[in-house]
């Protein structure tokens, strides 16, 4: 499992995007939480997944002038958690933070999945988006890739 993820074009004149972003602790997950999502979810690089997701999150500065315990309540209240274990396993995920690195972003969201459970990944993201967590997103950029038949 990558702990780090670096899409770096630094070496290419002109380049506009660097997102860089490393795994890290569970912030906002209780121990029984993680019992649950270790039941169903599944690792990355699944041959069927042939569908990707990457999303970089920002989150505004009102989010990060909260406590932790105000931030839990926010994404417990918008239901996160439960709203994504309805789409495991068929969508597997990696979480990597870029905020501490200094980037753009504060987040790298990755998911992949195949090809037709990309309508429940586009009604899962709805329902994020709806919850309040969102409402401290200010910045959001979905990027889909394709793996090809090598
Ligand atoms: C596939 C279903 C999903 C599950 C099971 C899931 C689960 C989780 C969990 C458990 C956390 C908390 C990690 C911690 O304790 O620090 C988390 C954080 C996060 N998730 Fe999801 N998630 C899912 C889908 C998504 C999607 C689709 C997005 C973006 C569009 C997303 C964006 C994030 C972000 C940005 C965080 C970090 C929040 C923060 O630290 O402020 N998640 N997710």
């Amino acid at each position: 499992m990558a702990r780090f993820l670096a899409l770096d074009s630094d070496a290419s004149e002109g380049a506009v995007w660097r997102l860089r972003g490393a795994s890290s602790n569970l912030r906002y997950t209780t121990a029984l939480e993680r019992a649950t999502l270790q039941a169903r979810q599944e690792g990355l690089g699944r041959v069927a997944s042939t569908r990707a997701a990457l999303i970089p999150i920002r989150k505004s500065a009102e989010w990060w002038d909260m406590a932790q315990d105000e931030r839990r309540l926010v994404y417990e209240r918008g239901s996160h958690l439960p709203i994504g274990l309805d789409y495991l396993p068929g969508v597997a995920r990696k979480l990597y933070h870029s905020r501490d690195l200094g980037e753009n972003f504060d987040f790298l969201t990755w998911f992949e999945f195949a090809p037709e459970q990309e309508a429940a990944f586009d009604h899962m993201l709805a329902r994020l988006r709806a919850c309040a967590e969102w409402d401290y997103v200010d910045r959001e950029v979905d990027i889909r890739l394709t793996r090809g038949i090598a």
